[in-house]
């Protein structure tokens, strides 16, 4: 399918910020978006000026919740090419979320080229500094103006840049750790439900613990898994792992947890540096006596938008255990430092996870 590019004006440019962490997360969008329709077939793709959708209050996404999003990044290389990381393995989990919630899979090339469009006309805010990159997020939802409960025939498919620093916030571009807190009166998903697939209404779900988090003084949720609320899920926005003696340990993919590409991407990386990688089932009173005892080093996150987040403290019952010292593990500091050195193309890659978009 060829893609149209309608540029925007002088005028319509928005002013480019500054490259520091006061760019936070999400703040800023850049000056074109992608888009696509759904009606029996995509139809349509284009880069066009980024601008406010208008939509009929009758949209099912509004009043079902189908909506579904990703998030993927776009780094500015040292020698000046753009990488995007692994970008066809987020489309493709896309269409996995689009099979669970009945919605309609995008051509992965289709996708690809769109993003590709995208990033060639907002070139100018992909930061060019190490840390920095343009986060993009495609997003699908059901615009068919009805009411009643079934899957919609119509839709829109969108891919909107954020130019982004870190997702917490860091203080010299160092890596901070935060504290994640494990509330066992709400759960975020269960086997069977939408869990592993990334909707809005997953977030909408964590919503209420977050808050009471956040009230409390920590970052994000630490996730139980909400049948036994015994095992470890993810955390708010990342898959979580643990160094257990000398093992990286995450929980395994059990239909309630994300499947992240950065954890994906972190299991690779460790097994081909020679660490035991293992993917089981671990309870939260492991993680706490672990805690306590030393036996777990390190505790981090990884998400596209966190990408290694090491923790140091974890609230439970009402008691806040400090993992190790408190600080970014030396695994964790590795595991950052040699997945920027492949996403910002500075070291070769084995993996063939790097895509040259431009
Ligand atoms: C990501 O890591 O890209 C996410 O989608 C997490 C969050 C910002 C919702």
């Amino acid at each position: 399918m060829s893609i149209s590019v309608t540029p925007c004006s002088e005028s319509q440019k928005k002013p480019i910020p500054e490259w520091t962490q006061a760019l936070g997360f999400g703040k800023f969008f850049s000056d074109h978006m992608f888009m696509m329709e759904y009606e029996d077939g995509w139809k349509n793709p284009r880069v066009v000026p980024y601008h406010s959708l208008t939509m009929d209050p009758a949209s099912m996404c509004l009043h079902y919740g189908q909506e579904i999003f990703e998030g993927m990044k776009v780094y500015h290389g040292q020698d000046d090419r753009v990488y995007g990381f692994r970008p066809r393995d987020n489309f493709a989990r896309m269409n996995r979320s689009a099979r669970r919630l009945i919605m309609p899979e995008l051509d992965i090339e289709t996708a690809y080229e769109g993003l590709c469009e995208l990033v060639r006309a907002d070139r100018s805010w992909i930061p060019p500094k190490h840390g920095y990159a343009l986060y993009i997020r495609p997003t699908m939802i059901a615009t068919d103006a009805a009411l009643g409960v079934r899957p919609a025939n119509n839709y829109l498919f969108f891919m909107i840049a954020s130019p982004v620093a870190s997702y917490y916030p860091q203080d010299n571009d160092n890596l901070n750790a935060v504290k994640i807190f494990v509330n066992d009166k709400y759960f975020r998903a269960v086997r069977g439900g939408t869990g592993e697939a990334k909707c809005a209404g997953n977030y909408a779900a964590s919503l209420a613990s977050q808050w009471e988090a956040k009230k409390a003084g920590y970052a994000q949720v630490l996730w139980l898994d909400a049948l036994e609320r015994r095992n470890v899920e993810e955390v708010g926005t990342m898959n979580i792992f643990f160094v257990i003696g000398d093992k990286l340990v995450t929980s395994p993919l059990n239909g309630s947890i994300l499947p992240g590409i950065t954890r994906d991407s972190v299991i690779q990386l460790a097994r081909h540096q020679g660490l035991t990688v293992e993917e089981r089932p671990v309870s939260i009173a492991e993680v706490i006596s672990g805690a306590i005892s030393g036996t777990i080093s390190e505790v981090f996150g990884t998400g596209t938008a966190a990408v290694i987040s090491p923790v140091s403290h974890i609230a439970f019952c009402g008691t806040e255990h400090q993992v190790a010292d408190g600080q970014s593990g030396p695994i964790a500091r590795r595991m950052y430092a040699d997945l920027l050195a492949i996403q910002y193309g500075k070291r070769e890659d084995p993996f063939g996870w790097t895509s040259v978009i431009l």
